[in-house]
């Protein structure tokens, strides 16, 4: 069928001041109506700057990539502030070397759903090793971080039941709630005395989700205060580790281990596809809880396995992180070094107190040239805009890794301020 244009010019929205966020809508009853607007607002907002999403690496995403250039097709070599490979373990040769060896014993891919013919050896090998790392009594593995929580919270929460959020949960989280059809109620980013105003008289089953360290801040849960308030309510916590886990915590388990809460908390989540560099992810908890969730979890039952290649390097990058906890230092004193050039030189990271730090633009309109300013002078890391974060509290977001020189952190810091203080964002 044809597309045919919208009529109701009104609802067509101009460039200026609009992102993805405001193409949900199309006039008309073709499906394909909603295109139309879509292509006109594209070709004015990609050469404004949405060009710099999605730019090809033709490289390993260690800390100096070859990527190319949205706008000139041109590959450049940059310093890589983007990936989320914080402790450089994905491209190792040991992990590459079992990847390999996967692949000639097992081939691509794990050719079935988790429940029926796509379990392999290595799949519970993977899943028996989490589980020891996280020091908890078993675990269960979802195709991605984002699989995990839409399908765990769906497993767990029903139609009458309550799911309380901070208001800045990963849109995983969040598709979990709407999956599980249960209530949702937002709670004031890691506040808990708002937590505790929306607990209140809340009947029934109650799940409080948070996350260990927040993607787009980088600032670390309140987790003593939430737990406390969670606790006193009668409900449970599903803590969200993706950006956390192998890197809080004296053995690596998490922010919960941060803090010492690590046993007092019902179920705990993660990601493989961040520290560990590869895909996949999981939850930990009690033995009968994932037996529930490995027949509940929609996402994962009714999914394609994690590929076994995927898994056989995940359990070498385990291996090198029992082997080597030098690594975690190693990251956190690249932070402390970060942070505090980034304070010197008057940089504004806002809150974050990770690995993950945002380099506070707050203004959407000019946020695209400094990142393209940022590129053209060597560096690799993207803007971030409303909808991922609200509106005027664009950034540009930085991943430090374990694997950055003292001369990388040199080279990002002084382009960053450089910038920053040409278009008068620092002093
Ligand atoms: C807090 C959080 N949870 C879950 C996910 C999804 O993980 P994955 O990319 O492994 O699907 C992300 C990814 O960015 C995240 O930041």
């Amino acid at each position: 069928m044809e597309a045919v244009e919208p009529t109701d010019d009104e609802q067509r929205p101009a460039f200026s001041g609009y992102d993805y966020s405001n193409f949900y809508y199309g006039a008309g009853d073709d499906v394909l109506n909603l295109l139309a607007p879509f292509r006109e607002w594209y070709k004015e907002a990609r050469p404004a700057g949405y060009y710099l999403y999605a730019e090809a690496m033709s490289s390993a995403p260690t800390t100096h990539v070859r990527v190319r250039n949205g706008k000139t097709g041109r590959e450049q070599d940059l310093l890589n502030l983007a990936s989320y490979n914080y402790l450089g373990i994905s491209y190792r040769p040991e992990v590459k070397e079992a990847a390999i060896k996967a692949i000639e014993r097992y081939g691509l891919g794990a050719s079935g759903s988790p429940i029926l013919s796509g379990t392999f050896d290595i799949h519970i090998e993977l899943a028996d090793a989490i589980a020891h790392f996280k020091d908890k009594p078993a675990a269960i593995l979802f195709p991605t971080g984002y699989s995990a929580n839409v399908g765990f919270i769906s497993a767990m929460m029903r139609p009458g039941d309550t799911i309380l959020l901070d208001q800045y949960a990963h849109a995983s989280v969040v598709d979990g709630a709407i999956l599980a059809k249960a209530k949702t109620v937002f709670f004031r980013h890691n506040n808990p005395l708002d937590l505790e105003r929306k607990l209140s008289g809340v009947k029934g089953k109650k799940l409080v989700v948070v996350e260990g360290v927040y993607s787009m801040d980088g600032d670390v849960c309140a987790l003593p205060e939430l737990l406390e308030v969670t606790r006193r309510h009668g409900a449970r916590v599903l803590i969200d580790e993706a950006h956390s886990t192998f890197l809080f915590g004296p053995n690596g388990r998490g922010v919960a281990e941060h803090f010492g809460l690590d046993q007092e908390i019902d179920f705990h989540l993660g990601t493989f596809s961040k520290s560990l560099g590869g895909q996949g992810g999981f939850v930990c908890g009690r033995r009968d809880l994932i037996d529930y969730v490995s027949g509940f979890g929609r996402s994962r039952f009714f999914s394609c396995n994690l590929a076994p290649v995927i898994a056989a390097g995940l359990l070498a990058g385990l291996r090198i992180l029992e082997r080597e906890p030098q690594l975690r230092a190693k990251l956190w004193s690249n932070v402390a070094y970060l942070r505090r050039r980034f304070a010197e030189e008057d940089v504004d990271i806002g809150k974050s107190t990770s690995q993950v730090m945002p380099v506070m633009v707050n203004n959407d309109a000019k946020v695209f040239a400094i990142a393209e300013k940022i590129q053209d002078r060597g560096l690799y890391l993207q803007p971030v805009t409303y909808p991922a974060v609200p509106k005027h509290r664009s950034r540009l977001r930085v991943s430090v890794s374990a694997a950055h020189t003292e001369a990388d952190l040199e080279q990002a810091v002084g382009v960053i301020a450089g910038v920053l203080r040409e278009e008068g964002i620092c002093r």
